[in-house]
């Protein structure tokens, strides 16, 4: 009578009475796609290390990372269009190393997979359709309907010549999206368009992917891209998966410094454990200043660490108008380079210690001039610790 029969797997005729005594226990339901040990090698080029990655139904991932990072190989093995040189994918918790293309029942928009020239928009979005043994008249629903999703009523008839590049991938999205596909997957199929209509395309994408629901796998390179659509976002380099998680974990509590300083303008300087001080960790900075940090985590006294603010997080203020009773983590430098950038402005900024800080200031109320003496100063709980790499 041990507890531990109590989850043998597999017992589908449990009573009921036992489900119900752990009503928080989720139904088990594989993810929609799931790598596990997956790496792939071009002849010695090792595009993609071991990587184990799962992908929830109804979410949208992206896998995030600098040219040549793997990105596009993972979403090709996905598609089958490469074969793992190691491990196993799986789609609603079935195997797919071995089904074929066409079977995967997968909407596609790729960099360069532009719609065929000769086609009407109409041919176009049905072309997924056509294989389907789908009477004429249903097939016909189904694209029109499509397109009034990507909000593209009326256009059937037309040439894709005759449309814009961001109403093409729109025609393009359409023709992902009109076979129900069990997985979306997406390279980069912003990168062509000019920036307020990426913009708009995002939020259309993202719109569209929570309306219907569908899996979505999207490639980018972008960060903001990334941080504003995602449910969780993969950040990669050299093949290798650096972290993993919702944006804001990603984006507020990197693991490493890649991950920092790929997502955000981040300020990094070396520094050496010092002690506690109430709940923050203090650390002296190479500079010979002392700062306090509010970073979770089992720091030791002497342990050399990383300490990094992201630039939005320094508040600047003029020398002759701080004054300093009372407060921690400030910085005094001398402004050597301003960017106005329409909305904020970002000042590079040398300290006494010979460090450079970047800070980005939102214009509320005025700006400095390059020279103007500062004091700059942070909250320990935008202060974050890394291990010394
Ligand atoms: N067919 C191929 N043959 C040989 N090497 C390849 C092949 N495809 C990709 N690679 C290599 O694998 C690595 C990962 O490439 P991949 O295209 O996945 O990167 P990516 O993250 O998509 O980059 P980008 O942002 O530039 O599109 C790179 O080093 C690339 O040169
Ligand atoms: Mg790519």
């Amino acid at each position: 009578m041990s507890e531990i029969t109590k989850n043998t797997e597999g017992s589908s005729a449990a009573p009921a009475a036992e489900d119900a005594s752990a009503p928080h226990m989720p139904p088990v339901k594989p993810p929609m796609v799931q790598f596990k040990g997956i790496l792939k090698k071009f002849g010695k080029v090792l595009a993609v290390e071991k990587t184990d990655l799962d992908i929830e139904e109804g979410s949208l991932v992206t896998l995030l990372g600098p040219s040549g990072c793997g990105k596009t190989t993972l979403l090709r093995m996905v598609a089958g269009l490469e074969t793992p040189t190691e491990g196993d994918i799986f789609i609603k918790g079935k195997r797919i190393n071995d089904v074929p293309i066409h079977q995967r029942n997968l909407g596609m928009i790729f960099q360069n997979y532009a719609l065929f020239p000769h086609k009407s928009i109409y041919d176009n979005v049905a072309f997924g359709l056509k294989y389907r043994k789908i009477p004429k008249e249903e097939i016909r629903e189904k694209v029109l309907r499509a397109l009034e999703m990507v909000r593209l009523p009326g256009v059937e008839k037309r040439m894709p010549g005759q449309l814009s590049g961001g109403q093409q991938q729109r025609i393009a999205l359409a023709r992902a999206i009109v076979i129900e596909p069990d997985v979306l997957l997406m390279d980069e199929p912003l990168s062509a368009l000019d920036e307020n209509l990426r913009e708009d395309m995002r939020r259309e994408i993202d719109n569209l992917q929570q309306m219907l629901g569908v899996t979505t796998i999207f490639v980018t390179h972008d960060q903001r891209e990334a941080l504003s659509m995602s449910d969780k976002i993969v950040v990669m380099k050299n093949g290798k998966k650096q972290q993993e998680g919702v944006p804001e974990e990603v984006y507020n509590r990197p693991a490493n410094h890649f991950v920092a300083d790929f997502l955000g303008h981040s300020n990094f300087t070396s520094a050496v454990v010092q002690g506690r001080e109430g709940n923050f960790v203090k650390v002296e900075l190479e500079t010979g200043n002392i700062l306090l940090a509010d970073a979770p985590g089992d720091w030791k006294e002497g342990e050399e660490v990383e300490v990094v603010v992201r630039a939005q997080r320094f508040e600047a203020m003029l020398q002759e108008e701080f004054s300093p009773d009372g407060q921690t983590n400030y910085f005094e430098g001398k402004i050597r380079d301003r960017s106005y950038m329409g909305g904020e402005v970002s000042y590079f900024i040398d300290m006494a210690g010979g460090k450079e800080v970047h800070v980005i200031s939102m214009m509320r109320s005025r700006i400095y001039g390059i020279g103007n003496d500062v004091v700059v100063q942070v909250a320990p709980e935008h202060c974050h610790l890394l291990p010394l790499e």
